[in-house]
């Protein structure tokens, strides 16, 4: 039989280093996969970076993005730089990950050039439209468009069911975010940069910090960040930082607010290395991040979840995130009594994490080889232990 040609759509940092784990190993697969790296590029910096940490060279790379871009010009040149793609290279798949604008329109185009569609991630829903926006949409058109659901958890399998999805088409495989992180957490990391390596050598403790959602943007955003202020007053020992996202309007509003703070650190976002390895140095995460709510809980780091509704309820129910809303005063309080009281930090800190063990990407690929008849193997679910 010959090769299958797998067309990997990327964009942001997120959808990236999730993909990353896929991406190596369709590589070691080389004798039934030829992999094609597509970049719309959707993020520039923050995607560049990623590549460069997992040594990943895109084919293709449309260079999509523009400051402050909107959804509709994104969409637009999203959808006509892939279909002259997949025109002009006709992969045998397209495989998509998550919930981007990337994801979604990356589906349609395959869909409408009768290319099947995998989706890395499927599944997650909080069944508000509104609420994260536009991921939820996004969400549901990849699902409907969608000939193989890879769920990263048996949550996520149930909403694709209730959705009338067939069920020969779901695999519960975990989240490839807890392969990406084997490639990158070592004990002995330096940051690249000369403060990170001060605070973690004084051994101070680190609350990190990350918000970047587009319903949060404004009024709600002000709120956590207020709250993030009295905490840093009233415990002038810890240490806030603060990795900003590169989007203009999450700076215009979180700079007035946090940047004269002594014990509040603001930098331009980490590269995935440094990331993660900080974030593996924390003590606490306060985050409105989709892949920092499920590393968190692979390091034992309690995470307060900046959001009112969340589409991973799993770290919630587990006991390693709890989701806190935008509330200044709920934030605060909710902070404080984690920061004091240490018998319910230790129970966050050591519940179950819920989204992988590592091996969700040879999951996947097995299952792609048994889709393409190259194997016909079973391929046993991901269950959290
Ligand atoms: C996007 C995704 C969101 C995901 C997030 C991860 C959509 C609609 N949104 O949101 O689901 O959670 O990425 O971070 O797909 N910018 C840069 N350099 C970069 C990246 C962004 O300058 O490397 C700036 C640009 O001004 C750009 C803006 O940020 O126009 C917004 O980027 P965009 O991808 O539209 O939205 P995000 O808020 O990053
Ligand atoms: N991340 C990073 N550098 C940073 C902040 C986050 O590499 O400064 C990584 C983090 O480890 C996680 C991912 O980016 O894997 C999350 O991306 P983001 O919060 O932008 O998007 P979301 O997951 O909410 O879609």
């Amino acid at each position: 039989m010959s090769k299958k040609k797998i067309a990997v759509v990327i964009g942001t940092r997120p959808d990236t280093i999730k993909m990353a784990p896929i991406i190596l190993e369709l590589k070691k697969n080389e004798q039934y996969f030829e992999v094609l790296t597509i970049a719309t590029a959707q993020h520039r910096q923050m995607l560049d970076q990623v590549l460069e940490v997992f040594k990943i060279k895109s084919s293709f790379d449309l260079d999509i993005m523009s400051p402050r871009q909107t959804l509709a010009s994104m969409t637009a040149k999203i959808i006509t730089g892939l279909d002259e793609i997949f025109v002009a290279e006709k992969p045998d798949m397209v495989l998509v990950q998550g919930d981007t604008s990337t994801t979604c329109i990356g589906s349609l185009a395959a869909f409408y050039n009768r290319i099947p569609v995998g989706h890395i991630e499927a599944g997650l829903r909080t069944n508000d439209k509104a609420n994260p926006f536009p991921e939820e949409i996004n969400r549901r058109i990849t699902g409907c468009i969608t000939d193989l659901h890879f769920a990263p958890t048996e949550t996520a399998k149930k909403a694709l069911l209730k959705e009338n999805i067939d069920p020969n088409t779901i695999f519960i495989t975990g989240n490839t975010v807890i392969d990406a992180l084997d490639y990158t957490v070592t004990g002995n990391h330096r940051f690249s940069d000369p403060v990170l390596n001060a605070i973690i050598e004084k051994g101070t403790k680190i609350i990190l910090v990350t918000m970047h959602r587009r319903e949060n943007w404004g009024e709600p955003m002000t709120g956590a960040c207020n709250a993030i202020k009295q905490l840093a007053l009233k415990f002038p020992h810890l240490a806030f930082i603060f990795p900003l996202h590169m989007n203009p309007i999450v700076r215009d509003v979180v700079l007035p607010i946090l940047k004269d703070q002594p014990n509040i650190t603001l930098i331009d976002p980490l590269d995935y290395l440094d990331f993660v390895n900080l974030m593996s140095k924390s003590y606490l995460i306060m985050t409105d991040s989709g892949g920092v709510q499920e590393e968190g809980p692979h390091f034992g780091i309690p995470v307060l979840v900046l959001r009112t509704v969340t589409e991973r309820p799993d770290a919630v129910d587990y006991g390693t995130a709890k989701l806190v809303g935008l509330d200044e005063n709920r934030i605060f309080e909710t902070a404080v009594r984690l920061i004091e009281n240490e018998e319910e930090y230790k129970i966050m800190a050591n519940a179950i994490n819920p989204y992988g063990d590592g091996l969700s990407a040879q999951r996947t690929v097995r299952i792609l080889k048994n889709y393409f008849g190259f194997t016909d193997e079973v391929v046993e679910e991901f269950i959290p232990q």
